[in-house]
């Protein structure tokens, strides 16, 4: 791979948890590649006076063992020499004049401004940024989700920094759109005439979109119990992979061509009346129960979390995209924490043959469906109908496997680190734009508003299972399963 321009990336949050777990080390990945330039410099900001020698011995710590066993000294040592740790108050002024004077001034160079703090300190950052002279042409800004709480704290947060920074320097990340399987989804639609053609109501009878996660909230009880599942994971995450899915071809790859594609899938988005909130999604909380044999805990037992708490932490519903393609052809979203296993993946079914030739198998379903698989390994399945060996002639499903592991030997970067390139490169495609983001607070809201009139208690669910039951009964409604074999 090409390296990138020299750089400066500056991460708000820096001893953050989002840093530790995820940022630090895709940027160490893409510098044992040797993609980053060698002039790239990797600021780390935080509020508490830790001095540099005592950041990286955080590093040393708690991300060099994450990083595997094939970890070389002279590579580790050459990662962390570009790594600076600041001390910034995100609200005192003189802080970002401080920080102006460390990167100089060459208003060309391409400068990263990373925000993985909480949401209400962005504006705050962006005005000190600009007032202190850290907003010039090669200024770019990433923010993490999530961007707000509901649409019109999300839209505050935009206007307020973009008063400050143009459309074009505002990198809104989902890492979800990182997955490599994600980008594959749109090579195999539109780099295949296979698909396309099939691609619509005539010949889809449903699409599932699954996230599961084995995790419980971990550390993040606080801001969980006051999100949800369906604020975190499915406002983002799952209808972002419901556009790939969904979206028509775009005119280019260019970024605005597939973000235009996008915004319309979201715009089609059948909103949900009172009744179809009441029948349509489903809501659930983990209890106690055991995840791969291990006892875990319920989740109004997790630290920080209210223990009458009517927070989310699993959410299925049935959403419907009111356009030519897919009119009638329901799309059922799930997500959960504590779940049987981990597991995130997209399942086209195709419809039924018209007419049964053969002795049915006991799974009609079972054929005749796309899985492409996102996690825990990346593959495309493509499953259908051949004859059992034997004499007579009856059918049994099976599938052909593009095992990307297998497939390809190169080792394939992760979403931050692909995304991170992306954003010292320039390259928006694979980021959210505002009114993408708009429309999508837009349709979940009247959801979140529902429950909340109706007083909707989540159903329980014991932790390691599928989720509570309703969520099964959900799709047997409309005469589907939820795919969960492994
Ligand atoms: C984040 C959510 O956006 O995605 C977390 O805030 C969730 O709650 C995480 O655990 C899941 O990401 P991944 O890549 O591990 O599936």
């Amino acid at each position: 791979m090409a390296t990138t321009p020299a750089f400066d990336i500056i991460f708000f949050g820096g001893t953050g948890d989002l840093a530790l777990r995820k940022l630090i080390p895709a940027l160490f990945y893409a510098h044992q590649s040797g993609t980053l330039n060698k002039d790239g410099r990797i600021y780390a900001l935080g509020r508490k006076a830790v001095n540099n020698e005592a950041y990286l011995a955080l590093l040393e710590e708690r991300v060099k063992p994450r990083l595997g066993d094939g970890v070389d000294e002279s590579t580790w040592q050459g990662f962390t020499d570009r790594i600076h740790f600041l001390k910034l108050d995100a609200d005192r002024a003189e802080d970002y004049t401080h920080l102006a004077g460390i990167l100089g001034c060459d208003s060309n160079r391409v400068t990263v401004h990373y925000l993985a703090t909480a949401p209400h300190l962005f504006t705050g950052i962006c005005g000190h940024l600009a007032k202190a002279g850290l907003n010039h042409p090669g200024t770019r800004l990433v923010l993490e989700k999530p961007l707000g709480h509901d649409l019109a704290s999300s839209t505050a947060i935009n206007q307020a920094v973009g008063q400050w920074f143009t459309e074009s320097q505002i990198y809104r990340i989902d890492h979800y759109l990182g997955k490599e399987s994600v980008q594959n989804l749109l090579a195999i639609r539109f780099g295949n005439t296979l698909f396309e053609p099939l691609w619509r109501r005539e010949w889809i009878d449903n699409v599932q979109i699954t996230i599961a996660e084995e995790l419980g909230v971990e550390e993040r009880g606080e801001f969980y119990d006051r999100t949800g599942a369906l604020r975190d994971m499915l406002q983002s995450h799952l209808l972002q992979l419901l556009c790939m899915v969904a979206m028509e071809p775009p005119a280019s790859m260019s970024e605005d061509a597939v973000r235009d594609e996008k915004l319309k899938v979201l715009k089609s988005l059948k909103p949900f009346s009172t009744e179809d909130v009441l029948t349509k999604t489903v809501r659930g909380q983990y209890r106690n129960g055991a995840i791969r044999g291990q006892a875990v805990t319920g989740y109004l037992d997790e630290p920080h979390v209210a223990s009458d708490s009517n927070t989310e932490t699993f959410v299925a519903l049935q959403a419907e995209i009111s356009n030519w393609r897919w009119a009638g052809v329901p799309f059922f979203l799930r997500t959960g924490k504590r779940m049987q296993e981990r597991v995130a993946e997209i399942v086209i079914n195709f419809r039924h043959v018209p007419h049964a030739l053969f002795p049915a198998p006991v799974d009609q379903q079972a054929g005749n469906k796309l899985v492409i698989r996102l996690q825990p390994t990346e593959s495309v399945r493509l499953h259908f109908m051949t004859k059992k060996p034997g004499d007579t002639m009856s059918l049994q499903s099976t599938y052909l496997n593009l095992d990307f592991q297998t497939m390809f030997k190169t080792p394939r970067a992760d979403a931050y680190e692909r995304l991170l390139l992306d954003v010292i490169r320039g390259r928006l495609a694979l980021f959210m734009r505002g009114d993408e983001q708009a429309q999508a607070w837009s349709w979940v809201e009247p959801i979140l508003a529902c429950w909340d009139r109706h007083s909707i208690a989540p159903k329980t669910y014991t932790a390691g299972s599928w989720g509570p039951a309703a969520s099964s009964g959900l799709l047997s409604r409309a005469g589907a399963t939820w795919q969960e074999e492994t």
